[in-house]
């Protein structure tokens, strides 16, 4: 128990097993950068308060930065003891200046305030990563949409075809999720971005310190309010979890979309073969595992989320060790969907489109709706056209006609006297498209304008 920065109180070993149930060094070594800034700062804060010299702090600096040198370099070795980063960084810099000088350096401080500002230094990287990748997978989105928006296709409500849309309408309508997705994002990292040092173990510190001096000099925009709830609060960390559950729920969407677009019995898109395998025993299969793997991945960071949720919700205030188990949910989580945004990105960018099956797919009945919206220009009520246009697809049917269409003139004025010869201008896929030019509708005007909108969002 010498080995252990708490060891004074103890005189039994600990189980060996426990050390290990115990240890978060595994995992959460990949925070050393913010303890190592927690520590820079922090000591500055203890310069000020008047508990450090100058040249007590300057040894102490040069110290962390050897440590962080040695963590850079895959250098530093771990001792029996090192219980987690906090305790190891600890360790070595005594090693390094000296026990008398490194044995100031947690004036004041507990690993309670220590960890969770770690997690927040750490957390506000992670997520300016993320916001900067997901920029790039909706930016492959949008720069296809543009390149592609003549291509038609059909629009589906229950998987049935609905209504014939522009390529670049489905594509826009990803990159309206995911520019969601950052925005949230962003919105997420300004609340944490609070600092809770200075606030020890749970009461608050004894000597004074400027923790609002501390806050920002690591880069914080305020300091937490309560020194309890700063020890206590993880919601940090389930509203990271929420964000990546639900951007992987949109990517398993899309996912699922290409997935079936790229069946044969689709072929409207064809993935390339950087995100395809094949199988082991049919020569002729090529998968999309790719699109698999992002659907199914959504389930796993899910069960991050809400496994995460079960082991705060009974934690009594304020510190208590389950909230180490943060750390894997997060870690793994954050992980998995940094590694499914560079996935869909390269997915979207390489696939290449069949224009002439998405157009193929388009069937008459699909215009239904616009011959119904025919007779409401011609001062027809909507309720009655879709009655009207309702008798031309069932005729249409008996008659055992290819679509409605293929109805003449003269039986279209039996259904209702008032289809004029001009009824045949409806019949036409792009007309159907180019009328949907309200904001937000699938018109070439429309769609450009929401590319527009969406790189206007992004870049602020
Ligand atoms: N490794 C711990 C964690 O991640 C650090 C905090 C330990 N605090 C304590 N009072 N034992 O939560």
């Amino acid at each position: 128990s010498e080995l252990k920065l708490w060891g004074g109180r103890f005189t039994g070993e600990t189980d060996p097993l426990m050390n290990l149930y115990n240890a978060s060094l595994p995992y959460d070594q990949k925070m050393y950068n913010a303890d190592l800034d927690n520590s820079k700062y922090y000591t500055e804060g203890l310069l000020k308060a008047g508990l450090l010299t100058q040249e007590e702090l300057d040894e102490i600096h040069r110290g962390l930065e050897i440590i962080r040198g040695e963590w850079a370099s895959n250098s530093f070795v771990e001792k029996d003891g090192d219980e987690d980063i906090h305790t190891a960084n600890e360790r070595r810099l005594g090693e390094i200046i000296g026990r008398h000088i490194a044995g100031k350096v947690h004036t004041g401080r507990s690993r309670n305030d220590q960890v969770a500002t770690d997690m927040r230094i750490y957390c506000r990287e992670a997520l300016d990563n993320m916001a900067k990748i997901l920029k790039d997978l909706i930016g492959a989105i949008l720069q296809r949409a543009e390149q592609e928006i003549d291509a038609l296709m059909p629009g589906y409500t229950h998987l049935q075809r609905a209504q014939p849309i522009r390529w670049s309408h489905w594509l826009n309508l990803y990159a309206t999720y995911f520019t969601e997705d950052f925005k949230r994002l962003k919105q997420i990292r300004e609340r944490l971005n609070v600092s809770p040092l200075g606030c020890g173990a749970l009461a608050g510190h004894p000597y004074g310190i400027d923790r609002e001096l501390i806050a920002e000099r690591l880069g914080f925009d305020d300091v937490i309010g309560n020194s309890l709830q700063a020890v206590s609060d993880r919601d940090f960390v389930v509203e990271i979890l929420f964000w990546c559950s639900l951007f992987m729920n949109h990517i398993s969407r899309f996912s699922e979309d290409l997935i079936i677009y790229s069946t044969a019995e689709f072929n409207f898109v064809k993935l390339s073969d950087a995100y395809s395998t094949g199988s082991s025993l049919m020569p002729q299969k090529k998968n999309p595992d790719s699109l698999e793997l992002l659907r199914g991945k959504s389930g796993r960071v899910f069960g991050s989320l809400s496994g995460f949720m079960m082991s705060l919700k009974s934690i009594p205030s304020t510190y208590n060790k389950d909230m180490q188990e943060d750390k894997e949910p997060l870690f793994d989580a954050l992980l998995t969907v940094e590694h499914s945004i560079l996935i869909a990105t390269g997915v979207i960018s390489t696939l290449t489109i069949n224009k002439e099956s998405m157009y193929k797919a388009l069937t008459m009945d699909m215009l239904a709706t616009d011959l119904a919206d025919y007779l409401v220009r011609k001062g027809v009520p909507f309720r009655e056209t879709h009655h009207i246009s309702g008798e031309a697809v069932r005729k249409a049917e008996e008659l055992n006609l290819s679509g409605i269409d293929k109805i003449s003139i003269e039986q279209y004025k039996e259904i209702d006297s008032r289809f004029e010869n001009d009824v045949v201008d409806v019949f036409d896929f792009e007309v159907s498209v180019e009328r949907r030019t309200a904001t937000g509708g699938t018109a070439k005007s429309a769609v450009l304008k929401q590319i527009q909108k969406l790189r206007t969002e992004l870049s602020s």
